[in-house]
């Protein structure tokens, strides 16, 4: 019988990284080719050369694992890829608080992305609306012809919609929404190439060219809803009672309902572990954090993504609800060999998975963080583990990091010139 896997794994931050990689490798069952790759971030020349303009190097960043993960009843180990101190640590934290109530549960609302075309200086707008909706299954069968494949994996344009609006420069602007399922795909290209490929029947049919046709980053109709319960019990820290945290967490929230200034950083957050998973997985990270922050602003006004709140337990409850366009094919991700090794760490079966996971990372990373904030600080973790960085930077080799990382945070002093001072008079 196969032995079941944990990703809860108490200290894991404290092994070697020799020992990391063996627990990893036996979650995952990666073989020693994929160990070799992530250890030394090979990546082929040749690939990476075509992969954008003007390539002269790599540019290279930590690759980590998030530990604790337990979403809908699975184990996950997260693959995360970035170089601020303290988000994987925060993640790794934030997920171990929820798995005392059965982790984070976590579903999609939809799977669909949002391909745009715009037409302005009508002479008629109101008749080209009434054109478009009279010829829908028409467009909508063209706009199908534009991927066969697609529609043969069970993809494919399930909608158009169709909205007129004033810009005071343009005046009426026709706005068409073709609605298309990209399945396991992210599905920009994909997208594009649709209505592209649409857009001359749509310009006969409103007889004017249109003059934008892309993708739309607010994939509203691409939504995951994910939430997580927290006992008292567990947020029983540093001289607080979990009652006082959860207090203090709820305090915050109610600062970042009412206060963009706030929210913006609480945002921040969340995609500082979405945007890290999303990099681990060769997705575009932008395109993550650019719908983010829009469907952050859709009430016109700019607010959390995450809501926490105390049931009436006096427990704590996250519920997060944010549009996530991420693919586990397309794009980059089938080519560059450590996206694809971080497929196989997550054990990751479609998209929808994948989209499930990154944001339960958003949520558990805003709960590491806020729990931070209103406790101790963000800065006594943050430059724990950023004290190491200081050192290096001043000119630390081996064991002298550690060393002088240690000196700093003993006397409270983690600046570049006192990490020179300690090295160069060797106190
Ligand atoms: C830092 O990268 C992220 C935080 O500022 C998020 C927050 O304030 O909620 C710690």
């Amino acid at each position: 019988m196969k032995r079941k896997k944990s990703s809860r794994i108490p200290g894991f931050f404290k092994l070697s990284r020799k020992k990391k990689i063996e627990i990893v490798k036996d979650f995952a069952d990666l073989t020693d080719k994929e160990v070799k790759i992530i250890e030394k971030g090979i990546f082929d020349s040749e690939i990476r050369d075509r992969m954008v303009e003007n390539v002269i190097g790599t540019f290279p960043l930590p690759y980590s694992i998030a530990v604790n993960f337990l979403i809908n009843k699975k184990e996950y180990l997260v693959p995360m890829v970035t170089e601020e101190s303290s988000v994987v640590a925060a993640a790794c934290y934030g997920a171990r608080l929820t798995r005392e109530r059965g982790g984070i549960s976590a579903e999609n609302l939809g799977n669909l992305m949002i391909g745009q075309i715009y037409v302005v200086d009508l002479k008629n707008p109101k008749r080209a609306k009434l054109r478009i909706l009279k010829n829908k299954k028409e467009i909508l069968k063209i706009a199908n012809q534009q991927k066969p494949d697609l529609v043969k994996i069970g993809g494919g344009v399930r909608g158009l919609e169709v909205k007129l609006f004033k810009s005071q420069k343009t005046g009426s602007v026709l706005r068409i929404h073709l609605l298309i399922d990209t399945r396991d795909a992210m599905g920009a290209n994909t997208v594009n190439t649709i209505i592209e490929g649409t857009a001359p029947l749509i310009e006969k049919i409103v007889g004017r060219e249109a003059l934008l046709k892309i993708v739309s980053n607010l994939a509203e109709e691409r939504l995951v809803k994910v939430k997580a319960m927290v006992t008292k019990k567990v947020l029983t820290m540093k001289g607080f009672s979990g009652k006082e945290v959860i207090q203090r967490i709820v305090k915050a929230q109610a600062i970042a309902d009412v206060d963009i200034y706030r929210a913006v950083t609480n945002n921040k957050g969340i995609l500082n572990g979405m945007g890290a998973v999303a990099l681990a997985t060769g997705n575009d990270w932008r395109a993550l954090e650019a719908g983010a922050h829009g469907f952050a602003a859709k009430s016109g006004r700019y607010l959390p993504l995450a809501r926490w709140r105390k049931n009436k337990q006096g427990d704590l409850v996250g519920e997060m609800t944010v549009p996530i366009t991420i693919g586990i094919l397309g794009g980059i991700i089938k080519i560059h060999p450590i996206s694809k090794i971080s497929l196989k760490i997550l054990k990751i079966k479609s998209a929808q998975e994948l989209a499930q996971v990154i944001a339960s990372v958003g949520l558990v990373q805003n709960l590491g963080a806020l729990r931070a904030l209103v406790v101790e600080g963000i800065q006594s973790g943050h430059m724990r583990l950023h004290a190491k960085n200081i050192a290096m930077e001043a000119g630390a080799k081996g064991k002298m990091i550690e060393r002088v990382a240690n000196k700093m945070l003993r006397e409270k002093r983690i600046e570049s010139g006192r990490a020179k001072e300690i090295l160069e008079k060797n106190i």
